[in-house]
């Protein structure tokens, strides 16, 4: 579930002054709760000024100043049984910019920095730790405070990157003959199996080759993640919203194209990207957009509110000499530098095979691939589960190193 943010910070030169991102506070929220596996659970976030937490300090705990983080747990006690709630609400986190600027002065830290700690110190509270208590306690709750932030803001991610795979083309081969198989169905599941990540599939204009049954059937049956890819069109924006995939990417489309040639060029169609996304974000679904390796287009995702960039691999993966394939590699590696320092989450896609995937997947700042092609031309000769494996093997190994 989104983190919901809300903001009575009224100081706007905050933005310029100290790099106040609303967004990338709500993208630093999103990972604490990921990392603290709440996800499925509703947390608001208030930011506001020293005068308002003032206030709330003095009534909530008669202490009559102001402080830099309150919590207020949906339930006391909850922690112990989260499946016990009524509602998946874990409480509200109130912070205050004005303290957090001056601890951020104080401490020589950025200011975003100093908010993901009280981000992280505010989430703990809600899941009952509490300094408080006792010298224990605090010691306890610092430890895992610095295990949370390590995690959060080290661009040398320890996690391991997914795999989402996507299963157009077994819909393809049905295409071909009209019937009803293979299903990319059940092709999905035998991927879950397998230990994927998440599934992608391309709901097209034209519907070459997923069909809206199958996209609807995936929503009821996959148990990992739903990511739709398709274009920004009003008719599958629609399809889009009555499905509720877990994410969508927006990619350009062209008709006579064999695949999605290149990235969606974000800058021309600003206004109208933006409103897409925000239908998206109304209803809840994060919206990744297929970009080309190019830091403005990032910074217009960024700008129109995407939470997820798709860098496209395409060109790292056509590439016809190494000199050409090292070029493209930097300039991969250079766009999900950039997205991730504006604080969206990395995915990574287009052409990428079991030659050179490794390389790309060792970039720590990724978050997903996505693959369709290669996997399911593989699955041909060694089945789909055996073919997911021997991905899932490349881009394991490609990490090792950070362990
Ligand atoms: N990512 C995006 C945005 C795509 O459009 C595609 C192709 O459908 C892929 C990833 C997967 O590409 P491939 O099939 O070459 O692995």
């Amino acid at each position: 579930m989104p983190v919901a943010i809300a903001n009575h910070y009224t100081d706007r030169s905050a933005e310029d002054r100290c790099k106040l991102s609303i967004r990338s506070v709500r993208i630093i929220a999103e990972k604490v709760q990921r990392h603290l596996g709440v996800s499925d659970y509703n947390v608001n976030i208030v930011l506001t000024d020293d005068d308002e937490i003032r206030q709330l300090n003095a009534t909530y705990r008669h202490r009559d100043s102001p402080t830099n983080v309150l919590s207020f747990p949906f339930a006391e006690g909850a922690e112990q049984n989260l499946q016990a709630l009524p509602v998946r609400e874990l409480g509200d986190i109130i912070i205050s910019v004005d303290t957090a600027e001056k601890e951020s002065n104080m401490y020589n830290q950025q200011l975003m920095y100093r908010l993901g700690w009280l981000i992280i110190h505010g989430f703990l509270h809600l899941l009952g730790h509490d300094h408080e208590r006792s010298s224990e306690a605090a010691r306890e709750m610092e430890i895992f405070e610095q295990h949370l932030l390590t995690q959060v803001f080290s661009k040398r991610s320890r996690q391991m990157i997914q795999l989402a795979i996507n299963v157009d083309h077994v819909a393809t081969i049905r295409q071909a003959r009209g019937g009803s198989e293979p299903d990319p169905v059940f092709a999905a599941s035998l991927c879950e199996q397998a230990g994927a990540s998440g599934i992608v599939v391309h709901l097209r204009e034209d519907r070459r080759h997923i069909q809206d049954r199958d996209v609807y059937l995936l929503r009821k049956t996959i148990k990992t993640r739903l990511n739709l890819e398709m274009a920004a069109n009003k008719e599958i924006v629609d399809i889009a919203l009555d499905v509720g995939p877990d994410m969508i990417t927006l990619v350009p489309e062209k008709r006579q194209e064999l695949t999605t040639e290149g990235g969606l060029d974000v800058i021309s169609q600003k206004k109208k990207l933006a409103k897409t996304v925000k239908k998206f974000d109304k209803a809840g679904i994060p919206v990744s957009i297929f970009v080309d390796p190019d830091a403005d287009q990032i910074q217009a995702s960024h700008d129109i509110g995407a939470r997820f960039v798709e860098i496209h691999t395409g060109r790292y993966c056509d590439a016809t000499s190494e000199d050409q394939r090292d070029a493209e590699f930097d300039l991969v590696a250079a766009a999900a530098e950039e997205a991730s320092q504006r604080g969206l989450m990395v995915n990574g896609g287009h052409g990428l095979n079991y030659y050179n995937t490794g390389r790309i997947a060792s970039l720590e700042t990724l978050e997903e691939l996505s693959i369709g092609h290669a996997i399911i031309s593989r699955a041909v000769f060694t089945g789909i589960e055996q073919a997911v494996k021997d991905m899932l093997q490349i881009i394991h190994t490609s990490r090792q190193h950070l362990f």
